[in-house]
């Protein structure tokens, strides 16, 4: 189940993480997975482990927040990775602060990478899924998009507008055998949450049904659900992974 040989599958942000373990996943299920974020070394990296395990894997510098130079470097990929059949908008930041505080620039910064980037690199795929009758475009959003968080108004517009987003897009694309949905993680093991202190992490365990942060093999795994061929029927939804942390 859920194998995806012959399919090309592209994940903005794949250098670390969520992005890296959604890559990972994608890749031993028989996807070839073009492997997208600025920092190109750990991209490398990662595309000979996934080589080493026999899968295909193929690094690309790209920063989502240029949003108008995104379409060229998406053309530049080499023709046997260039038809995307699975798009992972996974790449995001966080620039925290209370609002009264929050900068233009820490409001422009995260809007830009998290929603517009998703806009450029997804509008860049739409043509050649509609001509292939085939596509799965899924948006790594958050829990924070749908019950918000103090000093999150940037980064909780930007997944609520991502939700939105995938939710027109799979009204536009369904006829087209496209689907589109969103994956919103809770709080996840990774660098955006460890520079929490142990206090802070005991406290937000209470908040979490599950009691424990998730990990980002967990996301990964509702993503590749969403990615599969068994998935098919299914568009327009948000999939909590949050251990129950927002029901
Ligand atoms: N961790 C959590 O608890 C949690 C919870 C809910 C949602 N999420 C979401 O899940 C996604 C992944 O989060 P994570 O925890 O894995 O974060 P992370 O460890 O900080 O990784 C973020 C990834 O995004 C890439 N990235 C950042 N800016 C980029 C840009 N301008 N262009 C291209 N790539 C860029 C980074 O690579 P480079 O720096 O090399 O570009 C990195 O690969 C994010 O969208 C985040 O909002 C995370």
């Amino acid at each position: 189940m859920f194998r995806l040989d012959g399919k090309t599958a592209l994940v903005t942000g794949a250098s670390q993480g969520i992005g890296r373990a959604i890559a990972r996943r994608l890749a031993t299920q028989g996807a070839k997975v073009v492997l997208a974020a600025r920092g190109v070394g750990k991209l490398e990296a990662l595309a000979e482990e996934i080589r080493d395990g026999g899968g295909q894997a193929l690094p690309l510098g790209l920063d989502v927040s240029q949003t108008a130079g995104v379409a060229a470097r998406l053309r530049e990929l080499p023709a046997d990775f260039a038809e995307v059949d699975i798009l992972v908008n996974n790449a995001g930041i966080t620039r925290d602060s209370l609002l009264a505080r929050m900068s233009l620039e820490q409001w422009e910064e995260v809007l830009t990478t998290n929603l517009t980037g998703s806009f450029a690199v997804t509008r860049e795929f739409m043509r050649s899924m509609i001509r292939r009758r085939w596509g799965r475009v899924i948006f790594i959003s958050s829990v924070v998009g749908l019950m918000g968080n103090i000093g999150q108004v940037n980064y909780g517009a930007s997944k609520a507008g991502m939700i939105g987003f995938s939710k027109s897009l799979a009204r536009e694309m369904g006829s087209r055998g496209v689907t589109s949905n969103v994956v919103a993680p809770g709080f996840i093991e990774t660098a955006m949450t460890e520079e929490m202190t142990e206090q802070a992490r005991k406290d937000l365990s209470k908040t979490i049904v599950m009691r424990r942060f998730g990990t980002a093999e967990e996301v990964a795994a509702t993503t590749l659900f969403l990615a599969s061929e068994e998935a098919g029927y299914i568009t327009g939804e948000v999939i909590n992974v949050s251990g129950g942390m927002y029901i």
